[in-house]
């Protein structure tokens, strides 16, 4: 797939197998990852973990669940990968990079995935959780001072992609001359 075919054939997958992504897919995905653009090049700022674990996953959607008082709840839709994006936080409204840089980060590995024919799905409602959750943070062991910012949810899917057409009227959009 071109670039252009990634673009518009990328959409939210929200069902998966089950079966991991093989190491080199996942290193794909990391390459494209690290490849994102990031204001002032501040690649420091910035932490990816890489979440293959089972227990951990059903835990965090547990306590999702939990917080929105919902049972069987699966807000990662049984997807095996869960790419988190953590940022420095400066916590003042004139620095507004950390959360656009995590987004970045993630939408190239959405499109790797899209390129890939892996499943893949943006996750911030979970990482709202997360950060509730001082024993889950706890274990990512992130390095001090980061924080989760969002997430990707990654997998085999049997849906498969196509091209979509697009709105054109979706997005109010002006053009000033
Ligand atoms: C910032 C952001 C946060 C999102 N958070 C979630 C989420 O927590 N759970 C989810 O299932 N989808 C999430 N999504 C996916 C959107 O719901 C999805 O992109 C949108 O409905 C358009 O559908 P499409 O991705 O299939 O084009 C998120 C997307 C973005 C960009």
């Amino acid at each position: 797939m071109n670039g252009m075919e990634c673009i518009f054939s990328r959409r939210s997958i929200r069902s998966y197998t089950g079966e991991m992504p093989s190491g080199a897919e996942l290193d794909q995905i990391l390459r494209a990852v690290y490849a994102a653009p990031v204001g002032m090049g501040r690649y420091d700022s910035l932490h990816v973990t890489v979440v293959k674990n089972p227990d951990y996953l059903a835990r965090l959607e547990a306590a999702a669940g939990a917080q929105l008082g919902k049972e069987n709840y699966h807000p990662l839709y049984g997807a095996p990968v869960l790419l988190i994006f953590s940022s420095v936080f400066p916590g003042i409204p004139t620095d507004n990079s950390s959360y656009s840089n995590c987004a970045i980060l993630s939408q190239n590995a959405a499109l790797a995935a899209v390129s890939l024919g892996l499943g893949a799905c943006h996750i911030w409602g979970a990482i709202r959780a997360l950060n509730k959750e001082p024993q889950l943070l706890s274990e990512l062991n992130l390095p001090e001072g980061f924080v989760p910012c969002c997430a990707l949810a990654l997998g085999r899917t049997q849906e498969r992609y196509e091209e979509r057409t697009v709105a054109d009227n979706r997005m109010m959009t002006r053009t000033m001359e």
